[in-house]
């Protein structure tokens, strides 16, 4: 039976837990789209310091997203980011970025902007995959399906450091670890948005399990709610 409403997928959960790869492999299982909807707070960082607009000048930073406009390429696999016409996939990945992005990222402002921006993006989205730290606890409270991935620091920790290793960086993983505590606080403690378990949604344990059984048990899920 065709569906006559948006159906949305939400994935929270704290840095390292995975969401971010089981969400890109979910969505590509449904044959959708997912919305990194961290990479919208990490264009802000990018508009913040090109602009020289302070982090913590939320109003400001606000108007610059609605003249400049952040919006994404979804005719590009994976997706782009750009700012204005500009892709700023790249750069919002640099390591600059994260000496704003937590200060940004605590403007009510700016986060008023990108949560209906995101809401504007699973309204043009008739099935959409969307991560990140708030997605089913306020930007889709409704949303079809909710996950919450957690996992412990030591996993965390490993997983991040591989990462980096990856790319080629030296790593301490004592500094990694401290990076992954000092990011819980921030995104535990925030007063607008802070990162908490939405209302019903399924938690999923990620520290001894594989990205395929993970996205094989949100997929189980998602699958016997579209065939409803
Ligand atoms: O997931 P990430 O590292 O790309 O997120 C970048 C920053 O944006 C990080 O500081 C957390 C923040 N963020 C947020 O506050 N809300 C979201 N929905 C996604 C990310």
């Amino acid at each position: 039976m065709a569906r006559t409403h948006k159906f949305v997928v939400t994935i929270d959960g704290a840095a390292g837990t995975g969401k971010s790869t089981v969400a890109q492999e979910l969505a590509r299982r449904l044959g959708t789209e997912c919305l990194d909807s961290g990479a919208m707070y990490r264009a802000v960082a990018v508009l913040s310091i090109d602009r020289s607009i302070k982090p913590t000048d939320g109003a400001a930073l606000a108007t610059a997203i609605r003249e400049v406009g952040i919006r994404f390429d979804w005719n590009m696999k994976p997706p782009t980011i750009l700012l204005g016409d500009v892709d700023v996939s790249q750069r919002i990945r640099e390591l600059d970025i994260s000496g704003v992005l937590s200060d940004v990222a605590k403007q009510p402002e700016v986060r008023k902007v990108l949560v209906e921006q995101q809401r504007q993006i699973g309204e043009s989205h008739p099935l959409l995959v969307t991560e990140g730290r708030d997605q089913g606890s306020v930007v889709f409270p409704h949303a079809s399906a909710r996950f919450f991935l957690q996992a412990n620091v030591n996993e965390r920790t490993k997983r991040r450091a591989k990462q980096l290793r990856a790319r080629g960086t030296t790593v301490n993983e004592d500094v990694v670890q401290q990076d992954i505590e000092t990011r819980d606080h921030i995104d535990l403690t925030r007063e607008d948005g802070p990162l908490t378990c939405p209302d019903g949604a399924t938690i999923i344990d990620t520290s001894s399990m594989s990205m395929t059984e993970v996205v094989d048990l949100m997929e189980t899920e998602v699958t016997a709610l579209l065939s409803r």
